[in-house]
Parts: structure tokens; C-alpha cells; sequence
């Protein structure tokens, strides 16, 4: 017969032993959930943090151009304007051109031209209105707008004509390129400069 307090050992053992093993099964199984559960997160954290990159990527680092900086206005398309404006395109020197003038059908004709002549020419944005707002984020103004002088008269009696041209030109220009050069070369041009200068409203700038 048995030793039943061997037995007994024996058994508590045993259950000891399957005890053990249960709790060793559960621990390697809790393991696993415990890594499957942080791959989990992990992948959830990837993905938000993917799902937010292309809104970091793509957040504003700077405020958006409305102009290429490169825009040049002619005001007056008539020889000397026209003139300009094709010079401008052969020598690329800018990447938007404005035309204005008072005659509207002839604007239309010129822009129409050159823009047909842009198949030979780089890119340009060529634009044109008789309304000032078509010249806004110019850098660079060209004014040749001005009365023919008539026959026999002389160009400082030109000058009235042209100052109130004028009146009607550079404040508009100004407010809608508040940072462009003028350029003048409507005669008589150096009393028309002086003219432009004041009525610009820029007399803080000497
Ligand atoms: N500085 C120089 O070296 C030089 C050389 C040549 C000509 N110019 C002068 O350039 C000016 C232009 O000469 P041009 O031969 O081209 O004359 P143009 O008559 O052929 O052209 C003048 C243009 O100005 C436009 N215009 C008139 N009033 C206007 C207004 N209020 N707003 C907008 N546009 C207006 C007309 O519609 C016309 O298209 C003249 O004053 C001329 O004396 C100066």
C-alpha cells in the first residue's frame, strides 16, 4: 500500500505542476496579447500621425503670391507704348504685361497681337483694360499716355493737355501698385515726371 502522505505529496505535486503550467500558459499568452495590443497602438499612432502629414506638409509657410513680381504696366498704346511693350517681350523681361488705354477697341487689337505672337515668345501673361485694376501688383509702370503734339505747336504748351491726362492716370496707378516705379515718357517728360511725382502722393520718398 501506498505512503498516502506520498501520495498526497505526489498528488499536490502533480496539481502543483499543472497548476504551474496553467499559469506559464497564461503568461505566455498574456504576452502576446500584451505585444499584439502595443503593436496595436503603435500602428494607430502611425496612423494618425500619417493622416495629419499631408495637413503639416501642406500648411501655409508663407502667404501666397498674388503677383509673379514680375509685372510690368504700359498705360497708352500707341507707338511709343507699343513700342515698349514689344521690347519687353523679345527681351523677357517680364512675366505679366497690363495695357491701358482710353481706346478701348485699339487695346483690344494690340493685346490681341501680341498675345497671337506669343507662340514665339516665353510665357508671358499679357492682359489689357481700360480699367486701372488690370495694372494691380505692378513693379514697374511705363506711362507714354499723352496728346499728340499738333503741328506747330510747341511741347511746353503741350503741357496743360497732358497734366490733366495725367490727373486721371497716376492716382489710379498708385492705388492699385502702391509699390511700382513710374517710368514717364509722355513729352514733355521732364516737367511730366515732376507732374507724376506729385500727384503720386509719394512726396515722402526724398
Ligand atoms: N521721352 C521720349 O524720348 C519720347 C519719345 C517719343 C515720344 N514721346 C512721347 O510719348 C508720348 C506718346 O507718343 P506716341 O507717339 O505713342 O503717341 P500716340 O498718340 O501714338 O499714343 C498715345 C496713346 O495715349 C492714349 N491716351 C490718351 N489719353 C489717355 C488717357 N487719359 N489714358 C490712357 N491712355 C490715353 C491714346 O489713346 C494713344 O493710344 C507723347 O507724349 C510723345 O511726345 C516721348
Amino acid at each position: 500500500m501506498a505512503n498516502p502522505k506520498a501520495v498526497m505529496n505526489t498528488k499536490t505535486k502533480t496539481k502543483s505542476r499543472a497548476t504551474t503550467t496553467s499559469v506559464h500558459s497564461t503568461q505566455c499568452s498574456g504576452g502576446h496579447s500584451t505585444a499584439a495590443a502595443m503593436s496595436d497602438d503603435l500602428v494607430e499612432s502611425y496612423r494618425i500621425k500619417m493622416a495629419s502629414l499631408p495637413d503639416q506638409l501642406m500648411s501655409e509657410v508663407q502667404p501666397a503670391l498674388t503677383t509673379s513680381g514680375g509685372k510690368v504696366t504700359v498705360v497708352g498704346v500707341g507707338q511709343v507704348g507699343m513700342a515698349c511693350a514689344f521690347s519687353l517681350l523679345t527681351q523677357h523681361i517680364c512675366s505679366e504685361l497690363a495695357l491701358v488705354d482710353v481706346a478701348a477697341d485699339k487695346l483690344r487689337g494690340e493685346m490681341m497681337d501680341l498675345q497671337h505672337g506669343l507662340t514665339f515668345l516665353r510665357n508671358v501673361k499679357i492682359e489689357a483694360s481700360t480699367d486701372y485694376s488690370v495694372s494691380a501688383g505692378s513693379r514697374l509702370v511705363i506711362v507714354t499716355a499723352g496728346a499728340r503734339q499738333r503741328e506747330g505747336e510747341s511741347r511746353l504748351s503741350l503741357v496743360q493737355r497732358n497734366v490733366d491726362i495725367f490727373k486721371g492716370i497716376i492716382p489710379n496707378l498708385v492705388k492699385h501698385s502702391p509699390n511700382c516705379i513710374i517710368l514717364v515718357v509722355s513729352n514733355p517728360v521732364d516737367i511730366m515726371t515732376y507732374v507724376t511725382w506729385r500727384l503720386s502722393g509719394l512726396l515722402n520718398i526724398f
